[in-house]
């Protein structure tokens, strides 16, 4: 992708006035700002209308400005060396000298750190010396963006600048482990549970309880305020219907995800998806059974979460 240096450079001017833009990642886009300003972090809560109680993930560029910040472990490098820039997220334990905001930690001794792998991302990253706060763009509950459009339908106006950078390519927030303690993954994402396992030779377990820990992890979330009803063979006629098979009818209410069953893929246009049929204004979303493994285990938790009553 070709990067825009003018665009940067407007973000770099937003930022460096403690003000948030949107930009864009891999996974989906965030609503960023500079992560050692109060000033700065306070404006996301307020225009995500996220609960205070509720901390933000930090973006780096390197490992160099992440220590400053944060203590490292074995099983950190092992995962970074192997994933990183990607859709991995780490909470690991924060330095009492640190500079991120307490705004963004809500005074936890814990910090959650991304290094995006976007190139859109990276390269405005490389040039601040200050780490980006940046939780996924869309007003708390609702559907993350994937897309400029998407951020501007959730905020107008309201937010001054988005940084362009096409259409994220995997379309799923990061995958989110905790090494403050035994290694726990706390968020299904866009990284696959088997790969980070077959790196650290673990069987680590996506385990629901820990939504009580994370308070962001909420059930009712990414939520497109239509009811929704999973595993369903034979769709009602006015349901939009999800699928991740060809089925030879071309019936308008169904909306592939995929069509040869690729799960990546299907992630990828989930959110995308899910947007679309809003707009149409569907009463009820049906979706067919979805393998659970790899990223189906992702779309099936975000899919559950979406349709909790
Ligand atoms: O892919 C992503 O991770 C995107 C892009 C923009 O980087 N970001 C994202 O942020 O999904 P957000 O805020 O929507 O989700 C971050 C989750 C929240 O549920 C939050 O509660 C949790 O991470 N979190 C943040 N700091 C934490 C901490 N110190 N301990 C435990 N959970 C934490
Ligand atoms: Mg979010």
């Amino acid at each position: 992708m070709k990067i825009n240096n003018s665009s940067i450079k407007k973000s770099i001017k937003f930022l460096k006035k403690n003000e948030c833009i949107g930009m864009p990642t891999e996974t989906v886009y965030g609503l960023a700002a500079n992560a050692y300003s109060n000033t700065a972090t306070i404006k996301i809560y307020k225009l995500k209308k996220r609960p205070k109680f509720n901390p933000l993930i930090v973006h780096y560029f390197d490992l160099k400005m992440l220590k400053k910040d944060c203590y490292i472990n074995n099983i950190f490098i092992k995962l970074f060396k192997k994933f990183c820039p990607g859709p991995i997220t780490f909470i690991l334990k924060l330095k009492k000298t640190s500079s991120v905001s307490r705004i963004v930690t809500n005074n936890k001794n814990s910090l959650a750190v991304r290094f995006p792998k976007h190139p859109v991302a990276r390269t405005l990253l490389k040039k601040i010396n200050f780490p980006l706060a940046a939780p996924s763009a869309n007003i708390s509950t609702s559907i993350s963006p994937v897309t400029k459009s998407d951020v501007k339908d959730e905020f107008g106006s309201k937010l001054k600048y988005i940084l362009d950078g096409g259409r994220s390519i995997i379309g799923l927030e990061s995958t989110i482990i905790d090494l403050t303690n035994r290694p726990k993954i706390v968020r299904l994402g866009g990284l696959k549970l088997e790969k980070i396992n077959k790196v650290l030779n673990l069987k680590l377990k996506f385990i629901n309880k820990s939504f009580i820990k994370v308070p962001g992890q909420s059930k009712l979330h990414y939520s497109p305020g239509i009811p929704i009803r999973l595993n369903v063979i034979k769709p009602k006629t006015n349901s939009a219907y999800l699928l991740i098979n060809k089925r030879n009818s071309k019936n308008l209410n169904f909306f592939y995800l995929s069509k040869k069953k690729n799960l990546t893929e299907a992630g990828k246009n989930l959110y995308k998806t899910l947007r679309e049929i809003k707009k149409k204004k569907y009463k009820l979303i049906e979706v067919e059974k979805i393998p659970n493994i790899g990223i189906g285990q992702t779309i099936n938790d975000r899919l559950k979460r979406a349709s909790y009553k």
